[in-house]
């Protein structure tokens, strides 16, 4: 593994760079490219968020210097991604709705790391203002990871589990 990081908070905003530099390439590219770029980025998105819901935002909620509510708009912003993404890699659509369904994903996740990432307010700050032990937690992340992309490459990973939206309610 050539990447090194400090500690978890440099590992979470790495993921954050390799993702938005890919939904930028996908773009430009053309339609066969931009499937590929696509399936990776969503695979990409949905470890980085499976390791933040297992480890970063447990660890900060209910310290006294986390915002609960952002906390927990930050998940809700993660299953607004997810169903894209479960739908992306459904393999069900057409060339017409994959590239603009990614388009709008790329967006989300660019609003949704821009606010983690707030100096003085994101979940990042937060978690810096608790002084969590985010070097013991880069250990933990990156062997889970580890783990996620062997099931991705066996073809196991299973899709994005919703946590607080409901995606099957019509009214
Ligand atoms: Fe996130
Ligand atoms: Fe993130």
């Amino acid at each position: 593994m050539a990447d090194s990081y400090t500690d978890a908070i440099a590992k979470l905003k790495a993921d954050h760079d390799k993702t938005e530099a890919l939904f930028a390439k996908a773009e430009d590219a053309s339609p066969q490219d931009v499937r590929k770029i696509g399936v990776q980025v969503c695979n990409l998105v949905k470890i980085h968020m499976t390791l933040e819901e297992e480890y970063f935002y447990p660890a900060l909620r209910g310290k006294a210097e986390a915002d609960d509510d952002k906390l927990t708009e930050g998940l809700v912003e993660h299953d607004s991604g997810k169903v894209l993404i479960n739908d992306l890699l459904s393999g069900d659509n057409d060339d017409d709705t994959f590239g603009p369904k990614l388009q709008v994903l790329g967006e989300q996740m660019e609003h949704h790391h821009k606010e983690e990432e707030e100096p003085g307010k994101g979940v990042f700050w937060q978690a810096r203002e608790a002084g969590l032990d985010l070097v013991a937690m880069l250990d933990q992340m990156l062997a889970r990871e580890a783990e996620l992309k062997a099931e991705l490459k066996a073809g196991d990973l299973p899709d994005a589990e919703l946590l607080y939206v409901d995606a099957g309610k019509t009214s």
